[in-house]
C-alpha cells in the first residue's frame, strides 16, 4: 500500500494594487461586464474574460434559462466564444469575476474546469486562471490542472 499526497501552489494578492496594470485593467474590464450577465433566477453574476496569445480579449457572462439546464457559466460562454471565433490561437489566461463573494475569490465550478482544462491539454500550453470576486482578494493559478489533479483525459476514447 502507498499513500501518495500532492501540494498546489497558488498565489494570493491582498489588493489589485499589488498586480500590473495590464492585469488591473482587465479585472476592471471584467467587473465592468458584469452587468451583462443574464442572472434573473440566481441573481448570481459572474464575467469572465478569455486573453488569447496575441492579446485579443474575448468576454462571456453567464446567461440563464426558464429551463434551468439550459443556461450556462460565463467561463463556458467565454471559453467557447473565443475557441469558435479563433480556433488557432491559444488562450494564455482567464480573468473570472463574480459580483457576490466574501473575502475569497469564487472558484469555477466543476463542468467549467473540465471544459478548460480539455483547451489546455488540445494547446498544449497551461491557462492561466486569475480569479476574484468584486471586494476579495486576488488569487491566481497557473494551470487549470491545479484545480482539477486526476482530469478524465479523452485520449482513451480514441484508442481501439
Ligand atoms: N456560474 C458561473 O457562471 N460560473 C461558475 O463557475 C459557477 C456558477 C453561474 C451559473 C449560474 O448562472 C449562476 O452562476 C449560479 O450558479
Amino acid at each position: 500500500m502507498k499513500v501518495h499526497s500532492f501540494t498546489i501552489d497558488f498565489t494570493e494578492y491582498d489588493s489589485t494594487d499589488q498586480l500590473d496594470e495590464g492585469l488591473k485593467t482587465r479585472l476592471k474590464k471584467t467587473e465592468e461586464f458584469l452587468s451583462h450577465a443574464y442572472a434573473p433566477y440566481s441573481k448570481f453574476q459572474v464575467s469572465a474574460m478569455c486573453v488569447l496569445d496575441d492579446g485579443t480579449e474575448v468576454m462571456g457572462t453567464n446567461q440563464e434559462n426558464a429551463a434551468y439546464p439550459s443556461g450556462l457559466c460565463a467561463e463556458r460562454v467565454a471559453v467557447f466564444a473565443a475557441k469558435s471565433r479563433f480556433p488557432d490561437k491559444k488562450i494564455d489566461k482567464i480573468v473570472i469575476t463574480t459580483a457576490k463573494g466574501d473575502d475569497q475569490p469564487v472558484t469555477p465550478c466543476g463542468g467549467c474546469r473540465q471544459v478548460i482544462m480539455e483547451y489546455e491539454q488540445q494547446q498544449q500550453q497551461p491557462i492561466q486562471l486569475v480569479l476574484k470576486a468584486v471586494d476579495s482578494k486576488v488569487w491566481v493559478f497557473q494551470s487549470m490542472n491545479d484545480l482539477l489533479p486526476f482530469a478524465f483525459n479523452g485520449s482513451l476514447l480514441k484508442k481501439g
